[in-house]
């Protein structure tokens, strides 16, 4: 048997498959950006001009990825929720408890919104990643709590009974040590005026979820119609400096 008959390893199957349901999606095919290939351990681009040479009929998809929910002409914040965020349960408890706590609109929406980095785009630095999508549309004392959430995560604060989470040393072992841009961001935001709206996110950040607690996205919309300046053009489409957010957000497959 020679070099080109060997057979085909089990990731260059995988791949082959994955490359023929991309190419039968329509006519269209959809493109991975370089961030998706590394969560493999790969860095590496497709080639679009040797892509096109091989398949001279096709064109790459420069809108909707019809694999994924379809969103509205004119998205809204919770049409996010709904059809973008993997997860609704953390983000939806930790609101309820920041309501139940009798905190006001802003910190139960900051609790609301305090993860949609993680749940809709990428765990590093999710903070900083949620505060800027969020940062045209809410008041400032928001997206700063959800910004310095990232950092106050990891210090604890006996006077509101803080500790330092049990899950972050089962997550990430007994000897870690936040980096120092993380201490940094910490030492600045405690003397911030807002130091305790951004503390009050990780009193109410709930980790052991109650699987038969009830929370519903509905008992939040009258808070984000509240809290939230929904563009009228939709997110995405509003031309505010994090629109390209919620644009890749709703075509994470686009050519360009
Ligand atoms: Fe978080
Ligand atoms: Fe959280």
């Amino acid at each position: 048997m020679n070099e080109h008959m060997r057979p085909m390893t089990l990731s260059e199957r995988a791949d082959e498959i994955e490359e023929k349901m991309m190419n039968e999606l329509a006519e269209r095919v959809a493109t991975k950006s370089v961030l998706f290939g590394m969560a493999d351990g790969k860095i590496e681009l497709q080639n679009g001009v040797a892509f096109k040479a091989a398949n001279p009929d096709k064109y790459f998809l420069m809108g909707a990825d019809p694999r994924l929910p379809a969103m509205p002409a004119k998205p809204t914040l919770i049409d996010f929720f709904k059809n973008r965020f993997a997860s609704l349960n953390h983000l939806l408890q930790s609101a309820a408890l920041a309501l139940k706590n009798g905190h006001n609109e802003k910190i139960v929406l900051a609790c609301l919104l305090h993860d949609i980095g993680v749940a809709s785009f990428i765990r590093c630095d999710h903070g900083y990643w949620g505060a800027q999508m969020i940062e045209p549309y809410v008041d400032e004392e928001v997206s700063w709590a959800v910004r310095m959430h990232q950092a106050l995560r990891f210090f604890p604060d006996e006077s509101v009974g803080y500790e330092y989470p049990q899950q972050y040393i089962n997550n990430f072992g007994a000897d870690y040590k936040p980096e120092p841009y993380i201490v940094r961001e910490y030492e600045r935001a405690r003397n911030h005026k807002w130091y305790m709206s951004a503390r009050m996110i990780c009193v109410n950040d709930i980790y052991s979820f109650d699987p038969n607690a009830k929370v519903n996205l509905d008992d939040f919309v009258d808070i984000v119609g509240r809290n939230f300046r929904q563009p009228e053009e939709g997110l995405g489409f509003d031309d505010s400096p994090s629109a390209h957010m919620w644009r890749t957000l709703m075509w994470p497959t686009r050519f360009l």
